[in-house]
């Protein structure tokens, strides 16, 4: 006899996928969704938290704020923040392809390419 143990328990991430139209949909007061690095975040309840204040958070809601959010320059506690915010991701054909560059090494200027220069001490 087989014993059916076909519970969900075993199912290793229960994101919920939506498009862009979807997150769109969300995008004034009663309902804030903003889309930040292809993940969708409910913001409504963050909305009077916000240190940046409601005002911006409006101005992406339904949208991708991916930008906005990076041009502030947001600190790691912000960033932590976010998490317990999460309702989901963008469904993978409407995903966006962010550059890996992080904002955290900007000061160096360079563009990762270091030249090795040989130095040649003639006497
Ligand atoms: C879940 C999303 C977000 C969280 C948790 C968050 C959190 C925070 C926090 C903690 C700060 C205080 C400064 C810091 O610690 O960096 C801040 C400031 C700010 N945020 Fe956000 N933020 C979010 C999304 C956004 C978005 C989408 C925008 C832009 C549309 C934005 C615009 C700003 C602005 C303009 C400030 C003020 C910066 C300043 O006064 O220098 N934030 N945010």
């Amino acid at each position: 006899m087989a014993t059916e143990s076909s519970e969900t328990s075993s199912s290793p991430s229960n994101t919920k996928f939506y498009t862009r139209a979807e997150v769109a949909k969300h995008n004034d007061n009663k309902k804030t969704w903003i889309i930040i690095h292809n993940n969708v975040y409910d913001l409504t309840n963050f909305l009077n938290e916000h240190p940046g204040g409601e005002e911006v958070l409006l101005e992406q809601a339904g949208q991708d704020g991916s930008e906005s959010f990076e041009d502030v320059g947001h600190s790691t506690d912000a960033r932590q923040m976010m998490g317990p915010m999460k309702i989901g991701e963008i469904v993978q054909e409407e995903r966006t392809v962010d550059k890996p560059e992080k904002s955290s090494k900007d000061w160096s200027g360079e563009d990762g390419e270091s030249r090795k220069k040989k130095k040649c001490i003639l006497m």
